[in-house]
């Protein structure tokens, strides 16, 4: 007799955010990251503050490119009509978003050691390349050994990192809106651009967790 094996009960499917969420932050990744690869152009125009940065050169171009990268392909990776029509697909990508990842967080954190506006842009930008190097390091090697279901959720945790770039640029937004100090109120968005989103991210995973 042949048996049909039915899925476990915890892959019962449910949507992370409604879907008008999903495609705002996906055009907003989208429109990010292309401004973001103007570094890679021949002479870039470069604010007066990052061209500050003791280690600019070469490392805002590695940092733009590698992390434009992983944010023009990240909201791909969370659509379920590609896991499951196009998987291999879905692996490539997979792979060239954790190598995106990867080199712009290491870049990243160099660019955090060498930032103009003081200590706690340096520690605010430092902890979240390495968060960021480390959740995605981890989503990879659970997907590797896997463990789809934690491989699903460090990706969240990882995705919601590098939707910092978006974030910060709505913060730095708001603060020319409002006229605010720009050190104090940069510093504080070296924290507020992350923080908020792993906390989203983190509540996301375990009401999914608990719905299914
Ligand atoms: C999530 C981890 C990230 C870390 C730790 C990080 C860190 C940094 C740091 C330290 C700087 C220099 C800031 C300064 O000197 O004041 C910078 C600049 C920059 N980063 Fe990131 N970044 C991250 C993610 C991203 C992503 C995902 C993008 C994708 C677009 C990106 C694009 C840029 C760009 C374009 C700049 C140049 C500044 C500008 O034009 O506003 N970063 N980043």
């Amino acid at each position: 007799m042949t048996h049909i094996a039915r899925p476990p009960a915890t892959t019962h499917r449910t949507s992370l955010v409604p879907a008008w969420l999903f495609a705002l932050t996906t055009l907003l990744s989208v429109a990010v990251a292309l401004v973001s690869y103007r570094y890679l152009g021949a002479a870039p125009e470069i604010p007066e503050q990052i061209g500050a940065n003791r280690f600019v050169s070469p490392w805002l171009v590695v940092h733009a490119g590698s992390a434009a990268t992983a944010l023009l392909l990240g909201p791909t990776q969370f659509s379920r009509k590609l896991r499951a029509r196009r998987a291999a697909l879905h692996r490539w990508m997979g792979r060239v978003y954790v190598l995106g990842c990867m080199a712009g967080g290491v870049s990243g954190l160099v660019l955090a050691a060498g930032a103009s506006t003081g200590i706690p842009t340096v520690m605010g930008f430092g902890s979240l390349a390495l968060a960021w190097l480390g959740s995605t390091g981890l989503a990879w090697y659970r997907a590797v050994h896997g463990d789809i279901g934690e491989h699903r959720a460090w990706m969240v945790r990882s995705f919601a990192l590098t939707l910092a770039a978006v974030t910060l640029r709505v913060y730095l937004a708001i603060l020319g809106i409002f006229e605010l100090p720009f050190i104090t109120g940069y510093q504080a968005i070296s924290f507020l651009c992350w923080m908020p989103n792993l906390m989203l991210a983190e509540w996301l995973i375990r009401r999914r967790r608990a719905r299914a």
